[in-house]
């Protein structure tokens, strides 16, 4: 079995988010299962730089626009994985993020750039191989709006082919171009219609992906159903109920070797489920190291999150003075959108020996948040999976969620049964509303004062297997039933 994991970010070669851990670690799972996967990429100057063994491979001829683009053969670091690489010059090196220009401002030519991963994703994925090994996949494995235009180009192409997979890691990115791009990118005029990649009088790379492709997958089961609803479906929910039962829940699994309190480098002090009383030690380093006053018994609610809509810390923002009245501390990560950002500045102004407020990107920081908070704080009003909540279960900091997506399948209210049957590991809101996530960090508090209650709740997060294991087996299994039907 051969799969091609298409993705336009893999941990720890360059990331915006979830979709970059995920990349880095699932297709590291697969390979472990004896599967011969391998990672399509662009090549962006810090994946040109991180990449191991780099090495020239091919040149890809007769793409739209630009003609050809260098194929890059290279592992993983860490894991090893077998990666290849896109690389244009013109296309993809060129400084800020691999979306926009780092100031928010997205490139004016994505369109382009990942209609052209997209397009090489489905040249591998054809039956004429340009790869000296001729390796060629059975499955092409494409991840968000991203790669979706792969499905659709290997669904308009004449000699027989991979079949396909679309994970959604999230809706809202749709990736939705002006109409012109699908005579540029070299797609079949007829495509561009409802059945089709068509949304809106728009042509979409999720919607072509969702259409085309033989397998929808999105990133935990609750979501999985939700998409196919109004409230939570983008307008694509009529599509994604059509194909309902091409679609597959598989909960995200974390890299525990990363994320791992015992061994995690960026740690004043590591710390396991044995030996929690160090776990202290850590939030006193982080509250020094903040600026905070180093308050032990302070409850401190920790936030690392991208700042938008989506998150829900506007709405933490709205009660964070009711918190900080019942004496906790705040300590926020993240970056986003302007009046979230400053709404967070002028709360640490005002308190700044409370709540530090650190806007930016910082992997070894979230890492001490994580360990050194005492609650991880996530109001998300939708929420694919979320991996964050994952991370604060097996650093014993109990994650406050709402109930939605991967949030609701990760995490386990606190209430007498679930104490009883040691199941607790966090806490859990309905709705993303202020009163609610007030009442819910209200109710977390009372377990907090009652320290071998909060140690069981802790202990019980700390000891589920979040690990990819079984997910990646799920998947193993839908590549073997496409597999199947080739
Ligand atoms: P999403 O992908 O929607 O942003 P996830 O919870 O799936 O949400 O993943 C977010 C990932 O990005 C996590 O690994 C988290 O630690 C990381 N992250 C988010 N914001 C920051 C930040 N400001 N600094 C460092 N890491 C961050
Ligand atoms: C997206 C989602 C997030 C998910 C991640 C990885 O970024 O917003 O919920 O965890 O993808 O699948």
């Amino acid at each position: 079995l051969r799969i091609l994991f298409v993705t336009s970010e893999a941990y720890p070669l360059i990331k915006t988010g979830g979709l970059a851990d995920v990349s880095g670690s699932l297709p590291a799972a697969i390979r472990d299962l004896g599967i011969d996967i391998r990672i399509l990429l662009p090549g962006y100057p810090a994946v040109l730089e991180k990449l191991q063994e780099k090495h020239l491979i091919t040149q890809i001829h007769g793409l739209p626009e630009v003609g050809s683009v260098n194929l890059l053969g290279g592992k993983m670091p860490d894991t090893g994985v077998d990666v290849m690489v896109v690389e244009h010059a013109q296309l993809f090196e060129r400084p800020g993020g691999p979306y926009n220009d780092g100031q928010g401002i997205d490139w004016g030519d994505n369109a382009l750039r990942f209609g052209i991963l997209s397009k090489v994703g489905s040249i591998l994925g054809g039956l004429h191989s340009p790869l000296q090994d001729d390796w060629i996949p059975d499955v092409v494995h494409c991840n968000d709006w991203q790669s979706g235009l792969t499905p659709a180009f290997l669904h308009h192409s004449a000699s027989p082919h991979a079949r396909s997979i679309i994970s959604i890691h999230n809706l809202a990115f749709q990736g939705n171009f002006a109409p012109e791009w699908v005579q540029r990118l070299g797609l079949p005029n007829h495509s561009y219609q409802m059945h089709g990649l068509e949304y809106y009088g728009q042509m979409s790379f999720l919607k072509a992906g969702i259409y085309y492709a033989d397998s929808i997958t999105t990133v935990s089961p609750t979501y999985a159903r939700e998409i196919q609803t109004e409230q939570y479906g983008f307008g694509m929910q009529g599509l994604l109920a059509a194909r309902s039962h091409e679609i597959h829940g598989i909960l995200n699994g974390i890299e525990i070797q990363e994320w791992n309190p015992a061994t995690d480098p960026y740690l004043a002090k590591t710390y396991n489920l044995e030996h929690l009383a160090d776990k202290k030690i850590v939030k006193k380093a982080l509250q020094v190291q903040l600026g905070l006053e180093t308050a032990p018994h302070k409850p401190l609610l920790g936030v690392v999150s991208r700042l938008t809509h989506q998150k829900g810390l506007d709405i933490f923002l709205e009660v964070a003075e009711s918190l900080l009245a019942k004496h906790c501390q705040i300590v926020v990560l993240g970056s986003g959108e302007a009046h979230m950002e400053n709404g967070f500045k002028d709360l640490a102004r005002r308190y700044p020996r409370q709540v530090s407020v650190t806007i930016g990107y910082k992997e070894p920081l979230s890492h001490q948040i994580m360990a050194g908070a005492d609650m991880f704080i996530m109001p998300s009003r939708f929420e694919p999976c979320g991996l964050n909540q994952m991370y604060g279960l097996r650093y014993g900091t109990p994650p406050v969620v709402t109930r939605t997506g991967g949030l609701a399948d990760s995490v386990q209210d606190s209430n007498s049964t679930t104490m009883k049957n040691n199941t607790a590991t966090g806490f859990v809101l309905e709705s993303a509303e202020p009163r609610q996530l007030l009442h819910t960090v209200q109710r977390a508090l009372v377990y907090y004062h009652d320290p071998r209650a909060w140690r069981r709740i802790q202990r019980n997060g700390m000891r589920r297997d979040l690990s990819w294991t079984s997910s990646a087996k799920l998947y193993l299994d839908l590549y073997q039933s496409l597999a199947q039907r080739r």
